[in-house]
């Protein structure tokens, strides 16, 4: 018998089994994968839930049972390619995070605010900076995403649009009334009338505002659309033009480059690696 186990391949092994109540009832049911019918195996796939999106959710308890589970011959942590996200290419460029990563919101807006600048007849700088403002929203974390953004696009774009980029979260936050922008109507609906930013992002403002390049980074936080019609389809190819001058591309793809931000987009090609 135990010889049958071990000359067979792993898909004739499976055993569907049943999710332990208490990993249903914590909803990490979500975290879980079945097999699709086009997997290489018959395994079942565990997605460790990243410490920044578990925190101060029921998740954060269920590590230990997690990897319990993942002892089951059957189940493996996910590596590598998840079956449910579209492949990426060997070296993907941007348009690819764009088209087989971003969430459908996101690239939505990013490249409405990128049409936007362009209409209002903007320097291509701030195109650039718009189509990518939110990169980190998009495809990493929310948190801090103006930081983060700038820091993925870094190696790749100008020094000025990606400060801009950094600012622009701070910025948002703060009315500047000689170029006509007020706080945010969306940001009394997110986070409450009474909400007020933290004193760093108090003095970020304050410093980005005494900088030589504030006013591209305000031209983001301008073009930074909420409502849009639903009708209106951006395309990517758009913006080529835009990108192919003011991306660098790198010739070993977004990620393989051994750049100091490679695993940033490494993250985003296989975002739910348990290592
Ligand atoms: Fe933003
Ligand atoms: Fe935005």
């Amino acid at each position: 018998m135990s010889e049958a186990i071990t000359t067979q391949p792993p898909s004739h092994r499976v055993l569907p089994h049943e999710l332990p109540a208490s990993l249903r009832d914590a909803g990490l049911t979500n975290w879980i994968r079945e097999p699709l019918d086009d997997a290489v195996d018959r395994r079942r796939r565990i997605i460790m839930p990243p410490a920044a999106a578990a925190m101060g959710t029921p998740a954060s308890a269920y590590q230990g049972a997690l990897l319990a589970e993942a002892r089951h011959p059957d189940t493996l942590f996910m590596m590598g390619d998840n079956p449910a996200l579209p492949t990426m290419p060997e070296r993907p460029v941007l348009k690819d995070f764009f088209l087989l990563r971003f969430s459908p919101i996101a690239r939505t807006h990013l490249l409405q605010s990128a049409r936007v600048a362009r209409e209002n007849g903007l320097d291509e700088k701030v195109i650039m900076a718009c189509l990518v403002h939110d990169i980190a929203i998009a495809g990493l974390l929310s948190a801090n995403h103006g930081y983060w953004g700038a820091q993925m696009l870094g190696p790749y774009v100008d020094e000025e649009v990606a400060w801009a980029i950094e600012k622009h979260e701070a910025l948002r936050y703060f009315p500047d009334e000689s170029v006509g922008y007020t706080y945010p109507e969306a940001y009394i609906d997110y986070f409450g009338p009474e909400y007020s930013p933290p004193e760093y992002l108090r003095r970020e403002h304050e410093a980005a505002r005494r900088h030589r390049w504030y006013m591209t980074s305000r031209l983001i936080t301008m073009n930074d659309i909420y409502s849009f019609d639903p009708n209106v389809v951006v395309n990517f190819d758009e913006f080529e033009d835009v990108v192919a001058r003011n991306f660098r591309q790198p010739s070993e793809g977004l990620g393989f480059d051994g750049s100091p931000v490679a695993h940033m987009w490494r993250t985003m090609i296989w975002p739910n690696n348990f290592l």
